[in-house]
């Protein structure tokens, strides 16, 4: 044995330790401490197959479970302080391993029989994705019910919709707030279709073990909540990092709802538009303009999906060039994984907090309403009852809407009877028009109107409503 404290380093003159630099460069301990639960669950599941299969005895698996629980009361404990942790061990795996043997002599250093942390690492990070999906599952249903509370106050208030930007169509604001509902449900499934649920444990290095392993009672013991049984090939099972890229994919797609919801309702708080008003706690001043109230939460919210898609690119980059087999360039997963997760989750909490504490202006919202002839489409679709074709209705409206703004009238329920008949006339179509027309006319008028399932006018609201209700209190 050299001076190395590397168990594995014996039979080499120099390693990592003789260059600090290089010592550095090589560990990931920085970031992959936090898979230390993981890491001990694994080994203990390995301990006590290896015990089973009598490749340690009954003593050594007690002396490996009582230190792998100390170690893991001291790290619990004591978090980044624990004196294990050792830049020159590397990683998590082998500063536990370290400090088991340090505890249990021989015993520790039989936990390693049969294993690599070619496998071991592809196992912590898969429990490691399975702790993270069931803890930013419940995040994402915070966002829900922070939406549903709002749509619960002010889901009936009649607002613009906006296709390009430009006035569309009038909704409540509970059909949109039930499109972010049905976005960030939809995000959320996408975890739960994750489907890595077998175990890598028992693959080693690449090629397996000429030792009597029984990767099914590895599974077993690393319990059935979390696997449904083994990996089917050694050499793809520490070479593949899909579980990893199948998650932040999954990150990727909430980061990317919730920037454009950001985006929306930065707008929607601007002092031209003003349909919103962020509660103070989530908006920051200028250091120069005293009067400022800026979205910088929004912001962010917006701002850090750049970070997450770069993670998802860094890792399929990383993954592209790689030969079949563990490279080192795997370690760097964990840096992007965690990064993109962090900033998921940050993003996650804050949306919860700015929609429940959000206020609606009501009253301003309802003073522009009537400009940009929200109810044109609906105009259309009253001549469609009164039997004209709808492209020509279409041809129709467009002209009524050009007499509005030739005559500075500025809303289509200012026309007079006798002029929607005119123009149909002009068109060669039924002058079907009558007093009824005012009944769809005017965006108050146009919401109640609206039949087609999961419409975003009153009814499709109270309906999506009433089906959120039953699925939240689930
Ligand atoms: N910390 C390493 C990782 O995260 C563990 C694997 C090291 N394996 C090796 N053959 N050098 O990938």
């Amino acid at each position: 044995m050299t001076s190395s404290s590397k168990p594995w380093e014996h039979a080499k003159s120099t390693g990592s330790e003789a260059d600090p630099l290089a010592a550095r460069f090589v560990s990931s301990l920085d970031y992959d401490k936090r898979l230390y639960t993981h890491d001990i669950r694994g080994s203990k599941a390995h301990a006590a197959m290896l015990c089973k299969v009598d490749l340690i005895t009954e003593d050594d698996l007690s002396a490996i479970n009582k230190g792998l629980d100390e170690i893991e009361a001291e790290i619990t404990e004591q978090g980044d302080a624990w004196p294990g942790w050792k830049v020159e061990l590397e990683d998590v795996h082998m500063c536990v391993e370290a400090a088991l043997i340090e505890k249990a002599g021989d015993a520790g250093r039989k936990l390693h029989t049969g294993r690599s942390r070619n496998d071991q690492v592809a196992l912590d990070l898969k429990l490691w994705i399975k702790q993270a999906v069931v803890d930013i599952q419940r995040k994402h249903v915070n966002v829900l019910k922070s939406f549903y509370k709002i749509a619960t106050e002010y889901g009936h208030v009649v607002m613009p919709s906006y296709t390009h930007l430009q006035r569309a169509q009038p909704i409540v604001f509970g059909g949109e707030a039930c499109a972010w509902m049905t976005a960030i449900e939809d995000c959320q499934i996408r975890y739960d279709i994750f489907l890595h649920e077998d175990s890598p444990l028992g693959s080693g290095a690449i090629a397996g073990s000429s030792l009597p392993l029984d990767r099914k009672e590895v599974a077993r013991q690393v319990g059935l909540d979390q696997f449904r049984g083994i990996t089917q090939n050694s050499i793809e099972s520490t070479a593949s990092r899909d579980a990893a890229l199948d998650f932040c994919y999954a990150l990727t797609m909430t980061s990317m709802w919730l920037s454009r919801w950001a985006e929306q309702w930065i707008i929607y708080a601007t002092t031209e538009f003003k349909f919103i008003t962020l509660a103070n706690t989530y908006t920051t001043g200028s250091s120069m303009m005293p009067q400022k109230q800026n979205p910088d939460m929004l912001e962010l919210i917006r701002g850090k999906t750049g970070q997450v898609y770069g993670s998802l690119v860094a890792l399929l980059t990383m993954c592209k060039g790689l030969t079949i087999g563990y490279n080192r360039d795997l370690q760097e997963d964990k840096r992007h994984l965690f990064a993109a997760y962090d900033a998921v989750c940050d993003c996650l909490d804050m949306a919860a907090g700015i929609v429940r504490t959000t206020t609606f202006n009501e009253a301003n919202i309802k003073r522009g309403l009537d400009k940009g002839y929200l109810d044109a489409t609906s105009l259309a679709e009253y001549l469609v009852t009164k039997g004209v074709p709808f492209r020509t209705s279409h041809q129709i409206v467009g002209r009524m809407v050009g007499l509005c703004e030739e005559r500075a009238l500025g809303m289509l329920k200012a026309l007079r009877v006798e002029d929607f008949n005119a123009v149909c006339k002009e068109y060669k179509a039924a002058e079907a028009v009558g007093e009824d027309v005012y009944d769809w006319l005017g965006p108050e008028n146009v919401v109640k109107r609206y039949q087609s399932a999961g419409n975003a006018g009153v009814s499709g609201f109270e309906a999506q409503l009433k089906a959120w209700k039953e699925r939240l209190a689930q």
